[in-house]
């Protein structure tokens, strides 16, 4: 009989400890920061696109293993501190096909040339550099979000450009409450975010209260973004499916700027960018690295718009 007391008190923890491990994951909220919250449902979970795994995804694209290329950093004790990984610098971290990711961080003190506000429709009304980008990736914005008004589709930008110590404050936050694996899943370490090139901007719609969630993606206006962004340049920097290869939890709310033609290419042959860029590299490049994406990935690529 206490053999059996035993087993079944020893069920129970175990299912209790696990239920709560999973509420943990799918109910983050986002953290203050920077004393101004950064208004979910609205911001979602900003600094990262954190996202907010709403159980339209797959416990596989959730949480994708760490893939080549994604070793974990080793500054586990110190989140907030640059580990190993940052060593590995981007050549160009203005050009416009620069692939920023788990292996090629942006120097901490870049801060993109020219950055500007978008005439655009936000979730927020606070001035805040989250609504800014680069010029040529905020004019290709401008189009995008005037052909939705024409089609009657409802999207609003946002996040957009995030500095290092932006980037720095919300990983930390993030790290701190669920350890720096699972944090990195979402959000990126500071000076591995997109969002630092001024080319990435957060865009989410009407349907999912312009929240960061993945199930934008299944919406009416998540359908078109995905449909049309490569036609303005725009590629989904983070699809489903490529959750190893990227790093990352798939988002479709999250917009790179790359250009018209290499937008096209990457979207219709079903590529990430950094399988892109590898192939514009010349052949001896590639054979000198086998097996490595993105390294060299660093290409000049100023693209077919003149670029930066
Ligand atoms: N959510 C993306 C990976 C970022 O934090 O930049
Ligand atoms: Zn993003």
């Amino acid at each position: 009989m206490k053999y059996y007391l035993a087993l079944i008190l020893t069920l129970v923890i175990v299912v209790c400890v696990n239920f709560s491990d999973a509420q943990e994951l799918f109910n983050y909220q986002e953290p203050e920061m920077d004393g101004h919250r950064e208004a979910p449902p609205l911001d979602g979970v900003e600094g990262s696109n954190d996202v907010v795994p709403d159980g339209s995804i797959d416990a596989q694209a959730v949480n994708p293993p760490p893939g080549p290329g994604h070793e974990n950093p080793k500054n586990h004790d110190h989140p907030d501190e640059p580990g190993d990984r940052d060593k590995k610098l981007v050549e160009d971290p203005a050009a416009l096909l620069v692939v920023v990711n788990k292996e090629y961080s942006l120097p901490g003190d870049y801060v993109p040339p020219d950055l500007v506000e978008p005439n655009i429709t936000f979730s927020f009304t606070e001035d805040l550099p989250k609504r800014l980008m680069r010029q040529e990736a905020a004019a290709a914005l401008e189009l995008l979000f005037e052909q939705a008004a024409a089609e009657e589709i409802q999207i609003a930008a946002v996040s957009g450009y995030r500095s290092y110590d932006r980037q720095k404050t919300i990983f930390t936050s993030r790290a701190q409450e669920r350890g720096f694996e699972v944090a990195n899943r979402t959000t990126a370490y500071p000076g591995q975010s997109e969002h630092q090139t001024g080319l990435a901007m957060d865009v989410s719609g009407a349907s999912v209260g312009y929240g960061l969630v993945q199930s934008f993606g299944q919406t009416k206006e998540g359908i078109w973004l995905a449909q049309m962004a490569p036609d303005f340049g725009f590629i989904i920097r983070y699809p489903q499916g490529r959750e190893e290869e990227t790093g990352y939890s798939y988002e479709p709310w999250h917009l790179r700027y790359v250009g018209l033609g290499a937008a096209r290419e990457i979207t219709d042959r079903g590529l990430i960018l950094e399988e892109y860029v590898a192939e514009m590299q010349p052949v001896e490049a590639r054979e000198e690295e086998p097996g490595e994406i993105g390294p060299g990935s660093q290409a000049s690529g100023r693209g077919e718009n003149g670029g930066y």
